[in-house]
């Protein structure tokens, strides 16, 4: 019996390390040459697949690694000891105590998260470090940026907590450059309040990936966030970052696995949504929402089969998803299906799949289910 690992694929995802590397490089290549890259590879590397993207990450330059959580720094801890590891989600109270186990970077917005991460660093008998988190709009995490002075002093003051940073997150970066300006405002007043810094010393960050496009290098920002555009996608269609050029590192395949043909007037799938105007010859892909085509892009979506774009037939299932192959000669069963990706000179993009799926790139990478086997190309390729 061959391991499972060896059986034919039916769903999968391509991921281009070289790519993942080449990006990271561009953008750095286009920011002043102070800048610090923080990579954010929380999600599992936005389904990426955190260590063998945070690998190549660290191969290729970054300086500060960003996670949401515990279980994913601990996994990045042990993959690369040393690195910096920004924890970007709050603490529960009895996860502490992993602070000093880890050695992580903690994100403060409350008086009590200084004194929890203060009793840490007393019973650690090492200081704990964190980055300041400044709410300056955004109205998740941070301290409100007009109370920002006071949670700064109780952080200076606090005898086990070192400062390495602080930062905001901008709400609309990719929709409204006035609000985005207006946050920067309010973060530079903020940390104006806040005399006894040295922003030399400390990590200033505020732009993830859309940001970057309103970031001007005078002022104290000396660090940049960084996920979506280092793998390969641009925030936005007509985005100014489209013209570093980065490439995309995920693809996203399945196989043909019958094709039929069924006469004029018959219902496919699911409540029978879509109806045949003709004649039709259709393909029943190995692949549904159980691996990460979302049920929203049925009737939506396309997919390419021997380099020609097919449209999605009726509701997406669990395990399969019919197209239309009607106009395209020769479809068999085996034949590869491209859902996003490259395939003849056709591409579907992370962004357009989204699309059909009334979601957004982020979260489509998020939902390629464990059912779908990464595979990493891994050659330099620079
Ligand atoms: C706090 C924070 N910073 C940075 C990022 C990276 O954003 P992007 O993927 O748009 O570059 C995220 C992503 O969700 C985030 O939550």
């Amino acid at each position: 019996m061959p391991p499972f690992s060896q059986l034919p694929l039916r769903c999968w995802a391509e991921i281009d390390l070289a790519a993942l590397e080449r990006n990271l490089r561009l953008i750095r290549a286009s920011l002043p040459p102070h800048m610090r890259y923080v990579a954010v590879v929380k999600a599992d590397a936005y389904g990426h697949g955190l260590p063998q993207a945070a690998a190549r990450l660290m191969h290729a330059g970054a300086d500060l690694f960003a996670v949401a959580n515990l279980a994913e720094a601990a996994a990045l801890r042990e993959i690369g000891p040393g690195w910096p590891i920004l924890l970007l989600s709050p603490l529960l109270p009895e996860e502490d105590r992993h602070l000093a186990d880890y050695d992580l970077i903690a994100t403060v917005s409350t008086s009590d998260e200084v004194r929890r991460f203060d009793a840490v660093g007393r019973a650690s008998g090492r200081p704990v470090t964190v980055h300041l988190k400044i709410d300056t709009g955004m109205g998740r995490l941070g301290v409100w940026h007009e109370h920002a002075e006071k949670l700064c002093s109780e952080i200076l003051a606090a005898p086990h907590i070192r400062l390495g940073g602080v930062f905001t997150h901008f709400a609309s970066p990719d929709e409204n450059p006035a609000f985005t300006a207006e946050q920067r405002r309010r973060f530079l007043k903020a940390l104006a309040c806040c005399p006894r810094l040295d922003l030399s010393q400390l990590f200033i960050h505020a732009d993830n990936s859309a940001g970057l496009e309103t970031l001007e290098s005078a002022g104290p920002f000396n660090a940049v966030r960084v996920g979506l555009l280092q793998f390969g996608i641009v925030p936005r269609r007509d985005s100014l970052l489209a013209q570093v050029h980065t490439e995309p590192v995920f693809s996203f395949r399945t196989r043909v696995g019958i094709v039929k043909q069924l006469p004029r007037g018959t219902g496919i799938s699911y409540g029978s949504t879509h109806t045949l105007a003709r004649d039709s010859a259709i393909a029943v892909l190995t692949a549904g929402y159980g691996d990460g085509i979302p049920r929203a892009a049925s009737n939506r979506a396309r997919v390419l089969i021997r380099g020609a774009r097919c449209p999605v037939l009726g509701r997406v299932t669990m395990d399969q998803t019919i197209v239309d192959v009607t106009d395209i000669p020769g479809v068999a069963s085996g034949d590869e299906c491209v859902l996003v990706g490259r395939q003849g000179g056709a591409e579907i993009t992370v962004t357009e799949f989204s699309h059909w799926a009334d979601t957004i790139p982020w979260e489509t990478l998020c939902s390629v289910t464990k059912r779908v086997p990464r595979l990493y190309k891994t050659a330099l390729g620079l």
